[in-house]
């Protein structure tokens, strides 16, 4: 009797274990929001994040799509309780995080916090490693839609068997959850992370710069960088990334820096960039004090169509005229998303003849010969229709920043 009911037990939890999976229907598109780490890193409290959920409703971003409330690392304390449960900062969240996340979603939105899988976050707070279905049960009780999963303090872990056990943890409470990968891209997550998160970074931190490394020495034995727009655009290639993008499965860029220094000109293109790879699409600002430029960028709702198109499909380098970078996108309804960067420390006098180009997609399957189709055009950014494919585009970009138009075929 003892033998079948073992045998039965086993094969209970061989069932269960291969039905675990990520949590389905989460990040059809690629997922937006607000992250507190670029702006605060662990300088984070209630206050501010209630301040800030209340700005992101009264600006109108919620309701172009901003709807993940994310808080970064330095929530928690140093030393999880006598029962291993981390515990939230008291001074900071004296409401406790269940409080904040039911405000968040009074108002409509998701909520997200972030850990690490490795033993220590990369704040040195605890990690995950060792309490993952612990966890996993105390975010849900919080009603946590959304976890950021870091990889500092790894050890010597395997990416995606450490991955694997937090999607298993995750998915045994029965809440979906977001599962945002942050490894860096150090172990090349989109050939294996498809089937454990939903979104994974491909790269180490951003900074808000152009084009520089922002070199960490500090002393510390491991030195580590964090990247300007064009380095993390130009870190892998887009042409292997770009295979494994697609509805609930998105190489993540990293949080963005639009409205934190950078010339708008810069901002213009992180954003229409950004926007063009189909990656996440969180803001890393104080959007209590955004100016009213900064606004204007990460609320352009053709824009944020561009990144939100239901084909999913991550747009690629066609080609690159001096330093010129045109980048595209195939839409739906057989529309394209073109975006001429100026990569170059002068402005570019653009006269862009289009009847002798076709683009074509090999991967994708797609594919535009504008002597054979001609297409309307509109300038994203300014929001205007400028004629079409069968004249040459005119225009001058200043320098880094971008002509972002969409090409609708136009009906014979
Ligand atoms: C890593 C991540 C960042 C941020 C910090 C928090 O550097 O890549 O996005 O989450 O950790 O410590």
């Amino acid at each position: 009797m003892k033998g079948i009911t073992a045998f039965l037990l086993t094969l209970l939890l061989s069932s269960t274990m291969a039905f675990s999976q990520k949590a389905e229907g989460l990040a059809q598109t690629p997922p937006m929001g607000w992250n507190s780490w670029n702006t605060f890193a662990c300088d984070i409290n209630e206050q501010l994040v209630i301040s800030v959920v209340d700005s992101i409703v009264s600006k109108g971003l919620r309701d172009v799509g901003y709807n993940y409330i994310v808080i970064d690392d330095g929530w928690m304390l140093h030393e999880r309780d006598k029962k291993g449960n981390l515990v939230a900062d008291p001074e900071k969240f004296p409401n406790g995080i269940k409080h904040l996340a039911d405000y968040v979603h009074s108002k409509g939105m998701k909520f997200g916090i972030y850990n690490c899988a490795g033993s220590y976050t990369c704040g040195g707070y605890p990690g995950g490693r060792g309490h993952e279905y612990q966890d996993a049960l105390l975010y849900a009780s919080w009603g946590v839609d959304f976890l950021k999963y870091d990889w500092c303090s790894h050890g010597n872990l395997t990416s995606d068997a450490a991955y694997t056990t937090m999607r298993d943890a995750l998915y045994a409470t029965g809440r979906p959850i977001l599962f945002s990968i942050c490894e860096w891209g150090d172990t090349e997550p989109w050939l294996w992370a498809e089937e454990i998160g939903h979104t994974w970074r491909i790269s180490g931190d951003i900074y808000p710069c152009f084009n520089c490394e922002d070199r960490h020495d500090d002393g510390l034995p491991t030195q580590w960088s964090a990247w300007g727009i064009m380095r993390i655009l130009n870190m892998r290639d887009n042409s292997v990334l770009r295979q494994y993008s697609k509805p609930g499965a998105w190489n993540d860029f990293d949080m963005m820096e639009v409205g934190n220094g950078m010339t708008l000109s810069e901002d213009r293109s992180h954003f229409a960039l950004w926007s063009l790879l189909s990656s996440p699409l969180m803001l890393g600002n104080d959007v209590r004090k955004t100016s009213k430029e900064t606004l204007e960028i990460i609320t352009n709702k053709e824009i944020i169509a561009v990144n939100q198109d239901e084909l999913g499909i991550q747009g690629f380098r066609f080609e690159s005229i001096d330093s010129l970078d045109i980048w595209v996108k195939p839409l739906v309804n057989d529309s394209w998303a073109i975006c001429f960067l100026n990569t170059s420390e002068k402005p570019y006098n653009l006269n862009y003849n289009w009847n002798q180009k076709t683009i074509i997609d090999t991967i994708f399957n797609k594919k535009i010969n504008f002597s054979t189709t001609t297409c309307q055009i509109r300038d994203l950014f300014a929001k205007k229709t400028i004629g079409t494919t069968k004249n040459p585009t005119k225009t001058t970009i200043n320098s880094h920043d971008v002509f972002m138009v969409t090409l609708k075929p136009i009906k014979k």
